[in-house]
């Protein structure tokens, strides 16, 4: 089993670029599954949800060609049913999508009920199911595989989604592009993946507006046509590069990055006393103080806090001055890290959906396992500021996100390696 050893407790300094967004990828992967013309899609980030994914529609008859630089070109003029259930779909939650692109292209879908990190409490899909029933899906569940059908083609509908789930705004979305008549979501999820996959629709000749605020409006075509289209940069791992920065109170340029989508992570980072500064239209270059100040963080919906950093931000207020609270709003029990930082030498306990936090002068190697993507991110970072040796299994839940994670780590100082290939692995970044 694949371990990281991490020798902590050197600052990162240098600069590192940026990889295209993986929630953004495994929504517009399957997009281009509802047309029967040739996506490219560039920015792609090497992950291993991403190459879950191209199996998937492998699978279900598409080719996808590697076009080299991070580009790939999918054609699913092959795909011939509408019928998901290999192995792979349930290696991650986003395979889900395929519920609303098969129902665009067929008017049917048969998918098998999705994986993906477990927080410790079941994920819910009644919003999809919610949503897609309000255009006229029948939608059942048997065998673990949800079936939806229509009669002829979904209809628009009104949705109000109960709370601002990205999967089910982006199901709908789906769905909705070429369904007869206008679509609304209301309450819907504004992330930055959100709008690009309207970016993508919307090059493949759906009609969408509003995509970023908190109502869509879709009105279907008749179908959708091929496209290209370059994926937005990952704001979840430049926030994660810029707390590993912080954490270990080093300098990094972070490139590559749309700032606009980074303010939510920087406000609360220079509330620590973090130094955030934009060096240009893609670049922020992020210096860690001497000591880091305690604060509060609630994570909530874009442009809220991402709950995809509170466990990187929890991190960072193990090492500041004070009591912190980190509140999630979003996942009430997204806290598989605090054992594992307890064995540092943290100071940390749940309380309800709150974990509280009372910093200490310094965290100490320790023996850790990955429960989920970002719990191992933050234990990642805080391997990286930590006294001595830090060895951590778990680590296919961090690379199912986070392209080449140690190549970068180590451009930046960090003496890092993989169990499986200790040296081998150089930069490239
Ligand atoms: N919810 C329901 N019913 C539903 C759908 C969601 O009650 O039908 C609830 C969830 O239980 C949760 C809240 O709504 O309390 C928000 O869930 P959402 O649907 O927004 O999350 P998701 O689509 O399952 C995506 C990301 C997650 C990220 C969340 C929140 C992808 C593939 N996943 O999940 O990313 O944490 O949005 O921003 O886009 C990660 O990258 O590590 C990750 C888990």
């Amino acid at each position: 089993m694949s371990k990281y050893i991490i020798r902590g407790g050197k600052p990162l300094h240098g600069s590192v670029s940026i990889s295209g967004a993986k929630n953004a990828a495994v929504a517009i992967i399957p997009a281009a599954v509802i047309t029967d013309g040739i996506c490219r899609v560039e920015n792609v980030p090497d992950i291993a949800d991403v190459a879950v994914y191209f199996n998937i529609l492998r699978r279900l008859g598409a080719e996808v060609r590697d076009a080299g630089g991070g580009a790939f070109e999918i054609n699913s003029a092959g795909v011939a049913s509408p019928v998901a259930t290999s192995g792979d779909m349930q290696k991650l939650r986003a395979s889900y999508y395929l519920i609303g692109a098969l129902l665009a292209r067929f008017g049917r879908a048969d998918v098998a009920m999705p994986g993906g990190c477990n927080f410790g409490a079941p994920r819910q899909i009644d919003l999809h199911i919610k949503g897609l029933s309000a255009m006229g899906a029948s939608i059942s569940v048997k065998n673990g595989v949800i079936t939806a059908t229509t009669e002829d083609r979904l209809h628009g509908a009104y949705v109000f989604l109960d709370a601002p789930s990205v999967g089910a705004t982006i199901n709908i979305m789906l769905a909705a592009s070429t369904a007869s008549g206008t679509t609304v979501i209301e309450n819907a999820a504004r992330e930055p993946h959100v709008v690009d996959l309207a970016t993508f629709l919307s090059l493949m000749g759906a009609e969408i507006y509003g995509a970023g605020t908190n109502t869509i409006r879709i009105h279907g075509k008749d179908r959708l046509h091929g496209g290209a289209h370059s994926i937005i940069t990952d704001q979840l791992e430049a926030g994660s590069f810029m707390a590993a920065a912080a954490a270990t109170g080093g300098r990094v340029e972070i490139n590559n990055v749309i700032p606009k989508h980074l303010e939510c992570i920087s406000g609360k980072l220079c509330e620590m006393g973090v130094s955030i500064h934009e060096t240009g239209d893609s670049s922020v270059v992020v210096e860690g103080p001497g000591r880091l100040r305690c604060v509060d963080v609630t994570a909530a919906p874009y442009p809220g806090f991402p709950t995809d950093m509170q466990p990187q931000a929890a991190v960072l207020l193990c090492l500041a001055d004070g009591t912190s609270a980190v509140t999630d709003n979003i996942f009430d029990t997204r806290f598989k890290y605090i054992d594992e930082l307890a064995k540092m030498g943290a100071s940390i306990k749940a309380a309800g959906r709150t974990v509280i936090i009372k910093g200490v002068p310094a965290l100490t190697g320790a023996p850790l396992k990955a429960g989920d993507l970002r719990a191992g991110a933050a234990l990642v970072i805080a391997g990286l500021c930590a006294r001595g040796t830090t060895e951590i299994e778990g680590v296919r839940y961090i690379e199912r996100g986070y392209e080449n994670m140690l190549g970068k780590l180590r451009s930046l100082g960090a003496d890092v390696t993989s169990s499986d290939a200790p040296a081998r692995e150089t930069a490239a970044v």
